[in-house]
C-alpha cells in the first residue's frame, strides 16, 4: 500500500486550482439511471471513488464516455475533464456488495433505479468507518413514497407497487445529505407531488437539484431545508457543471493557515465554505477574495476558536479532523464539538504522537496549544483524517510518514503534486 512522505516546515506559497466536488460529482453520476439520453457533466474530478461509481453503473447497463478538454475552458470547467453516461437501459437492478462496500455512495442507486425500474437489490453501504452510518432514514422515506423493503443477508430488496412511486410528504427526522440525494431521484419521477421537510441543504443537493431541473424535472425551494417536487413522467439528457470542491477548498486553506505560508485558491467559491473561512479569520488567519482567487495566509502566533460541527451551512463535519490539525498550532484551547458522526476522532491518537495535546470528552475535544509538532510515523484511518495528518506533518519538524493512503486517493485528486507546485517537500512512496 502507498505512503507519503514528507519533511515539514515550510511554509507554503503558490497556486491551488481546486478540482469538481467529489460529494457533488458521485450522485450526479447517479443520475444518469434515470434517463436514457446522454448526461454530460463537467468539471469532473479525476478519483478513486469516481471510478468504483462508474463500475458500479456500467454493471447497471450505463455507457461512459470520458473526455479531457482544455482545463478553464468554459466546455469542460476548471478541472478540463467531462464524462457523458448513457444508459439506454437499465441491464441489472443489483448493486453487488464488492463494489458498494468500498464506498458509501453507492447507496445512490437504489432511489433512482426504483424511480427507472420499479425494483432494486442493493448492498448496504460500506465507505468510510467513522460511525454506524445507517441507511434507516433513506429507507424509511422511500417506504412512504411507496417502496416495499426488506433487509436480507446484507441487501435491502425493494420493489414499487405498480412501478411508479406515489408523491408524499416526508420529514426527514435528522438532516441526511445522502438521504436528501435518494429521495430526490426517487421523487422526480413519481407521480404527483412530494415535499421533503427537513432536507440537507448542502451544495452538492443543490448541484443535483439543478442537474435533475435540467433534465425535465420540477423541484423548487433548493437551497432551502423544503424540497417541493412535482412527478413528471421522463427525463431527458442535460449538461451540467460540478461545482468546487469545498472540502478541498478547505484542506488547501488549512494548509496555507498551519504552514503559515500564503496559497491562492482558484477555481473555487467563497460562499461554499463561509462558515470555515469565519472560524478561520477569528483565528487570525487572513482571508481575502480577489479576482485572481481567494487568497489565504497566516504568519505568527495564531489563536485557539471553538467550533462546532453542524449541517450545511455550518462548520462541515468534513473539514474537522484537519481544523484539529491547525488548532493544535493555534495559541490557547479550542474546542471541537462533533454533532453529526459519533466516531469521528480517529485521528486524535495519531496526533497526539505528533505532539499534539488533545483529550477527548464523548463527542467533544479540546485542543491546546501551541504545540510544537514533530514528524512521525503515522496511520491513516479514513479519508478526511489521512489529509489532517498530512496538514500536520506539513507544519512539523522532521520527517512524517503517513501509511495507509488509501483512503486519500478516494477524495483528493494529486494532492502531492498540488502541494509540491507550493513548495512541500512531500512524496508518494508506491508499495510502501
Ligand atoms: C455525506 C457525505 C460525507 C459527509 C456527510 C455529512 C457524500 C458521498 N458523503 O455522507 O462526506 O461527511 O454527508 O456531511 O456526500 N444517518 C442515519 N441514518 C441514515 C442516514 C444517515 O442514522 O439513514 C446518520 C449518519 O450516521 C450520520 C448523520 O445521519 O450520523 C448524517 O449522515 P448523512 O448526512 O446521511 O451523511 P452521508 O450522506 O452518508
Amino acid at each position: 500500500m502507498d505512503a507519503i512522505r514528507i519533511l515539514g516546515g515550510v511554509p507554503l506559497t503558490g497556486e491551488i486550482t481546486i478540482g469538481g466536488a467529489k460529494n457533488a460529482a458521485l450522485p450526479l453520476m447517479a443520475a444518469t439511471l434515470l434517463t436514457d439520453q446522454p448526461l454530460t457533466l463537467i468539471n469532473m474530478p479525476e478519483l478513486v471513488d469516481i471510478t468504483t461509481m462508474s463500475n458500479l453503473l456500467r454493471q447497471h447497463g450505463a455507457r461512459i464516455d470520458q473526455s479531457a478538454l482544455a482545463p478553464g475552458s468554459v466546455e469542460a470547467g476548471p478541472t478540463g475533464r467531462s464524462m457523458t453516461l448513457t444508459t439506454d437501459k437499465v441491464t441489472s437492478v443489483t448493486a453487488p456488495y464488492d463494489l458498494v462496500r468500498r464506498m458509501r455512495a453507492g447507496f445512490f442507486v437504489l432511489g433512482p433505479l426504483l424511480a427507472r425500474t420499479g425494483e432494486a437489490k442493493v448492498s448496504l453501504p460500506g465507505g468510510c468507518a467513522i460511525g454506524t452510518r445507517g441507511v434507516d432514514l433513506h429507507l424509511k422515506a422511500l417506504e412512504t413514497l411507496g417502496a416495499k423493503i426488506t433487509v436480507k443477508e446484507g441487501y435491502v430488496y425493494a420493489t414499487v407497487t405498480g412501478g411508479r412511486f406515489k408523491g408524499a410528504n416526508v420529514t426527514f427526522p435528522k438532516v441526511t445529505v445522502g438521504g436528501t440525494e435518494n429521495l430526490l431521484m426517487a421523487a422526480v419521477l413519481a407521480d404527483g407531488d412530494t415535499t421533503l421537510e427537513n432536507a440537507a441543504r448542502e451544495p452538492e443537493i443543490g448541484n443535483l437539484a439543478e442537474c435533475l431541473n435540467a433534465m425535465g424535472a420540477k423541484i423548487t425551494g433548493i437551497g432551502s431545508g423544503t424540497l417541493k417536487i412535482t412527478g413528471v413522467k421522463t427525463l431527458h439528457g442535460a449538461r451540467v457543471a460540478v461545482i468546487p470542491d469545498r472540502i478541498e477548498t478547505g484542506t488547501y486553506a488549512i494548509a496555507a493557515a498551519i504552514t503559515r505560508g500564503r496559497i491562492v485558491l482558484k477555481g473555487t467559491r467563497y460562499e461554499l465554505l463561509e462558515a470555515v473561512f469565519d472560524s478561520m479569520r477569528r483565528a487570525g488567519v487572513s482571508v481575502e477574495v480577489t479576482s485572481d482567487g481567494i487568497v489565504v495566509s497566516a504568519q505568527g502566533q495564531l489563536t485557539g476558536v471553538d467550533m462546532a460541527t453542524e449541517p450545511y451551512p455550518g462548520f462541515p463535519t468534513d473539514l474537522q479532523a484537519q481544523w484539529m490539525a491547525l488548532m493544535a498550532t493555534a495559541s490557547g484551547a479550542g474546542m471541537i464539538a462533533e454533532t453529526i458522526f459519533e466516531n469521528r476522532f480517529m485521528h486524535v491518537p495519531e496526533l497526539r504522537r505528533m505532539g499534539a495535546d488533545v483529550n477527548v470528552h464523548g463527542a467533544s475535544a479540546i485542543v491546546r496549544g501551541p504545540s510544537k509538532l514533530s514528524g512521525a510515523p503515522v496511520m491513516a484511518t479514513d479519508l478526511r483524517a489521512s489529509s489532517s495528518l498530512i496538514l500536520a506533518g506539513l507544519a512539523a519538524d522532521g520527517e512524517t510518514l503517513v501509511n495507509r493512503i488509501y483512503h486519500l486517493d478516494r477524495g483528493y485528486e494529486r494532492l502531492e503534486e498540488k502541494l509540491g507546485a507550493c513548495g512541500a517537500r512531500i512524496e508518494r512512496i508506491v508499495g510502501h
